[in-house]
């Protein structure tokens, strides 16, 4: 085989969640949210692209009828570090008026995206409005305020990927979270 026909082997972020661990979580997680709503229908929505993998995976585990929504936001660019802006790229289809909404994200850093969803989503009078988030990093966050109803996991401020989550969108697809340096 040639040099040139050699497959690639990309870079493996070293492992700091497993998928066993991640999947335990992502049903306890579940289970709160069930007891929360029981059978209340409600709207989930997906912030995109980082939440789309934890999304899913909730999503199989609630029990009552949900009605999905996505919402694209971006805050990021290629960098790791957070700019406080925050663009809506894919805005709702659905009118959320009388809903009761829970907002589906990856990571809370700053808190800045959540904090500005919050506000953006409360002005569209849902009967109520809960957050999600599978990771916050306590240590980096600018708005004390900020209220996240279900957490996953609380980790250190380090940067992670995998499981939905990019560093200039790559390591998406990887099956559990790793840290980069
Ligand atoms: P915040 O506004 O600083 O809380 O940042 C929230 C957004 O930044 C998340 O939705 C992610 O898209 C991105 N982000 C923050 N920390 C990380 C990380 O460690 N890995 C990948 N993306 C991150």
């Amino acid at each position: 085989m040639s040099e040139d026909q050699k497959p690639v082997k990309f870079f493996e972020p070293p492992v700091y969640l497993s998928e066993a661990d991640i999947a335990t979580r992502v049903r306890e997680l579940a289970q709160r949210i069930n007891e929360t709503y029981g059978d209340q229908e409600i709207t989930a929505i997906c912030t995109l692209k980082g939440s789309v993998v934890f999304y899913s995976d909730l999503l199989r585990h609630l029990k009552m009828p949900v009605v999905c929504e996505f919402l694209g936001v971006s805050s990021y660019g290629n960098h790791t570090e957070s700019t406080g802006e925050v663009k809506v790229t894919l805005d709702l289809n659905e009118p959320l008026t009388g809903r009761h909404v829970l907002i589906v994200e990856d990571i809370v850093d700053t808190g800045l995206t959540l904090s500005y969803l919050i506000s953006y989503l409360k002005v569209k009078n849902p009967a109520s409005l809960r957050t999600a988030a599978l990771l916050f990093k306590p240590e980096a966050l600018k708005s004390p305020e900020l209220r996240i109803d279900y957490i996953g996991f609380e980790i250190p401020n380090r940067f992670v990927v995998g499981y939905g989550l990019d560093y200039a969108e790559k390591f998406r697809g990887l099956p559990y979270i790793g840290t980069l340096n």
